[in-house]
């Protein structure tokens, strides 16, 4: 609270490029307001507690003592990404219906490309060797048990 938040609505760019964090702050991009990690983070005090669940960004302060999970847990993930915790518990459909009162905006492309990005090269990378490598080894077994087919073939002929 008391943060000067920027709203640009002429601002239309994808939101992705080279963005300096004061531009950041806050910025709207057709209607929806992105909000970078270091912009949440500020937000984890009881009187004022922001949580992102899934890339998207909640003010949770009125919540806080509704919760019937404690006010606690909810402090203790203030300021940060509490999509594991959340889901960890396995939140009802009622929870995630409650979850779009609170709803103020999305987590900023830049700082989830950061997590995607690394998850995507070092699973498409480990991937794509493991499928190449899988690929190779089914060719290796398929011509081996075919030489082997036509040896008991022949050897069957001739006796
Ligand atoms: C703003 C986000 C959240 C909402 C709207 C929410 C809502 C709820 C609701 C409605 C329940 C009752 C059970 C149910 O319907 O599933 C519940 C239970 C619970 N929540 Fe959350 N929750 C949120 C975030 C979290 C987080 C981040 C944690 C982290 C650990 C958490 C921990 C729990 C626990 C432990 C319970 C079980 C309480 C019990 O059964 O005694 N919740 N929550």
């Amino acid at each position: 609270m008391g943060e000067d938040i920027n709203e640009d609505p002429t601002h239309t760019g994808s939101g992705s490029a080279n963005n300096t964090n004061t531009e950041e702050n806050g910025e709207t991009i057709e209607g929806v307001k992105y909000y970078t990690l270091e912009e949440i983070r500020l937000h984890s005090m009881s009187s004022d507690s922001w949580l992102i669940i899934h890339d998207k960004v909640y003010d949770i302060t009125s919540f806080l003592e509704e919760h019937p999970g404690g006010e606690e847990v909810l402090l203790e993930q203030a300021g940060a990404d509490a999509t594991e915790s959340f889901e960890d518990v396995g939140h009802s459909t009622d929870a995630r219906e409650l979850l779009l009162q609170y709803y103020i905006g999305e987590l900023h492309m830049d700082d989830r490309k950061k997590e995607n990005e690394t998850d995507e090269n070092v699973s498409n990378s480990g991937e794509s060797s493991s499928s190449w490598m899988t690929w190779l080894i089914a060719a290796i077994a398929a011509t081996v048990v075919g030489v082997m087919y036509r040896y008991y073939l022949s050897e069957h002929k001739s006796s």
